[in-house]
């Protein structure tokens, strides 16, 4: 929650792998001397895999405590935040030195002070070609720049995760720390000194599959080998590899954002196949190294061959890491068990995924709730309980919660009535009583952890006046800005068996018809309920799509039959919404006009639905789930059971 009483930050940074582009970094590098050479050029992705740390200021000391791959503690270590002390721990090698290096480019440039991380879990195998080194520099950067709310973009962290690995004696390649992107591909672009970033958007799934070949590489030799060409070619051999990894490098690299862009998974494992082809073309004749036999006996492998879309080496290449575009997850996971049974080699898997375009949510939980007093004479409504069907006890506005995460929204804002914030920040926030903490059984412990983390991310307004739910959207219109949302109500939770749940469907169509209208999640109801919620009628695109001609607030049931009436494979029926809106940011305009404009103390939303349909169209998707009501006595006391599956 957005408030300064954090006792400490929850931090994540993934791997990286190269799809495209190795060995481009250095190659473009050598443009400082060699101005004629074409600037290298490369796509990486942050891996599922990476470390996670909680990290909190300390008086003046740096603390660090590590888990290793197979979950081992290692011996925790500290240090005094002082630069000729971090310098020489630096210079000293070994793991702690990373911290060491990325400390002391910290004081010295933003003269922070002490910091304390945990790395309490590591996911992320070493020396596999996955930057994990440049991962742990990014995490000790991040820590400081979360903890000393220094702002640095994301491009100054890459700079100062690499200037402290460069302080140990380990050598990293300018592409690894682009893991502090997260897990979406990014661009990056090297020439001479300079490097530069740009996010990748994905326009479908990538199932990729990352494979140990178990082989030799030796990556000194291949560097070397390959550096010889530079900067300036000598024989036709030299300019074979200048090509290669300049003009040749950066045409793929063009083809391959596009298939990206456009999802075109079969596109990009062809893009792979051709990659390997010309680097094996032009690379061997200087670096037998690369001949990489474990790696083409895969690539010809025909059951391989059948599974995928296609395949190439990863870092340095030799026999080290490769990587494969798998048909599908079930090719994937027939793939990985194969090359287990048939070859002795491990894999893991690696996620591409079109993001959801929705980063925000609202959730009004403002209203009087008169339907439910006396008990909301004490507590909003949205902190009646529910049991999930794991058997954890959580208020209604929790569940909510998750479920705008699991449809991507990244960031929640709740409306809440003037004097009701100390119980949100209390719920969200606080961390719970150690005393607590010591007695809940793991899975009442991991429940914690996702509270607090859920609470970095929610942003309370204040709505003055319970002047309806159209009025209490309206307060968030300058926290949502220009772009697209979630809005979800306060007393509404929903049950569905598709991955991501209920909300995740409509944030999906309204991705899948371009963002052009708004989505409005809507259920089967009988005519006589109508009354009681906003209807709609129109015409069906699809089996679960309609065309909204219509939307009415609690029509009744004269109204309903004459105008409401929805035909639904040959049977006449009507449809309600369920409280789940994506909607575009033009809904503000409108409702801020009806707002000044209404004479009534209650501005509700559909009407400015109606307005907005009118104007630029609006979609209703009849989404597979089951929604329960919490705000009304005797239908909530029939939620309790229902959602906890009795
Ligand atoms: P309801 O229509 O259920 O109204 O609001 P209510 O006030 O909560 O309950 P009753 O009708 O008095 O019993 C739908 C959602 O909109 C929020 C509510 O908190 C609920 O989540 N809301 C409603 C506001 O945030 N502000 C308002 O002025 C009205």
């Amino acid at each position: 929650m957005k408030s300064s009483k954090k006792d400490f930050f929850e931090l994540f940074v993934p791997g990286r792998v190269c799809l495209f582009g190795e060995h481009s970094d250095w190659a473009g590098g050598h443009r400082r001397t060699n101005s004629e050479l074409t600037p290298g050029t490369a796509i990486i992705a942050g891996t599922n895999q990476g470390m996670y740390a909680r990290c909190r200021k300390h008086e003046g000391e740096l603390i660090v405590r590590s888990t290793l791959y197979d979950g081992t503690a290692a011996k925790p270590w500290h240090v005094p935040m002082d630069i000729e002390r971090l310098q020489q721990e630096a210079a000293a090698g070994g793991f702690y030195s990373y911290a060491a290096g990325v400390a002391a480019y910290m004081l010295e440039f933003y003269g922070v002070g002490g910091l304390e991380i945990n790395n309490y879990k590591t996911t992320l195998p070493v020396k596999k070609g996955l930057s994990s080194s440049a991962a742990f520099c990014v995490l000790v950067v991040r820590a400081f720049n979360q903890v000393y709310e220094l702002a640095l973009t994301t491009r100054a962290e890459i700079e100062a995760a690499y200037q402290g690995e460069i302080a140990t004696p380990s050598r990293c390649g300018r592409m690894d720390q682009g893991c502090a992107y997260g897990q979406i591909p990014v661009k990056m672009t090297f020439d001479g000194d300079r490097i530069s970033t740009a996010t990748i958007r994905p326009g479908g799934n990538f199932h990729i599959l990352i494979t140990d070949l178990c082989g030799k590489k030796d990556t000194v030799r291949i560097l070397s080998d390959l550096n010889a060409s530079y900067p300036f070619a000598k024989t036709a051999k030299d300019e074979a590899v200048q090509r290669c990894l300049g003009e040749e490098n950066q045409k793929t690299v063009a083809e391959a954002i596009n298939a990206i862009e456009a999802g075109d998974a079969a596109k990009l494992g062809a893009l792979m196949k051709k990659a390997q082809h010309t680097f094996d073309r032009n690379l061997i004749p200087v670096c037998k190294e690369l001949k990489s036999p474990k790696l083409h006996t895969l690539l010809g492998d025909r059951k391989i061959s059948r599974l995928t879309y296609g395949g190439k080496g990863i870092g340095s290449q030799g026999d080290g890491t490769m990587q494969f575009i798998c048909k599908s997850k079930e090719a994937r996971a027939e793939l990985s068990g194969y090359l287990v049974s048939e070859y002795g080699m491990p894999s893991f898997d690696l996620d591409i995924e079109q993001p959801a375009s929705i980063r925000k949510a609202v959730i009004p939980v403002a209203g009087l709730g008169t339907r439910m007093y006396p008990y909301t004479k004490a507590v909003s409504k949205t902190f009646l309980p529910v049991v999930t069907p794991e058997g954890i006890t959580k208020p209604v506005i929790q569940i909510i919660i998750e479920e705008a995460f699991n449809a991507g929204a990244e960031e929640v804002a709740l409306i809440v009535q003037p004097g009701d914030e100390p119980i949100f920040e209390k719920y969200f926030m606080e961390p719970s009583d150690p005393e607590v903490l010591a007695k809940l059984p793991p899975k009442l412990r991991a429940e914690a952890d996702k509270l607090t983390d859920a609470g970095k991310h929610i942003t309370l307004i204040t709505q003055q006046d319970a002047k309806g739910f159209g009025h209490a959207v309206l307060q968030a219109e300058q926290w949502v800005g220009n772009e697209p949302f979630l809005l979800l109500l306060g007393d509404q939770i929903f049950c569905s068996e598709e991955k991501g749940g209920t909300a995740r469907q409509v944030t999906d169509m309204f991705q899948k018809y371009n963002e052009t209208q708004s989505v409005i999640g809507i259920y089967e109801e009988k005519l006589e309920n109508t009354v009681h919620y906003g209807c709609v009628s129109g015409a069906w695109i699809d089996d679960i799509t309609m065309q909204l001609q219509r939307t009415v607030e609690k029509p009744d049931k004269e109204f309903a039959e004459l105008y409401m009436r929805t035909d639904k494979r040959g049977r006449k029926t009507y449809f309600c919404v369920n409280g789940i809106y994506v909607l575009r940011p033009e809904i503000f305009s409108v409702l801020r006009r009806q707002s000044e404009e209404s004479r009534i103390c209650e501005l509700q939303l559909t009407s400015a639905l109606e307005e907005l349909r009118i104007k630029e169209g609006m979609k209703g998707l009849v989404v597979n789930g089951v929604y329960y009501d919490t705000g009304r006595p005797f239908v909530y006391a029939g939620t309790v059971g229902k959602f906890a599956g009795l």
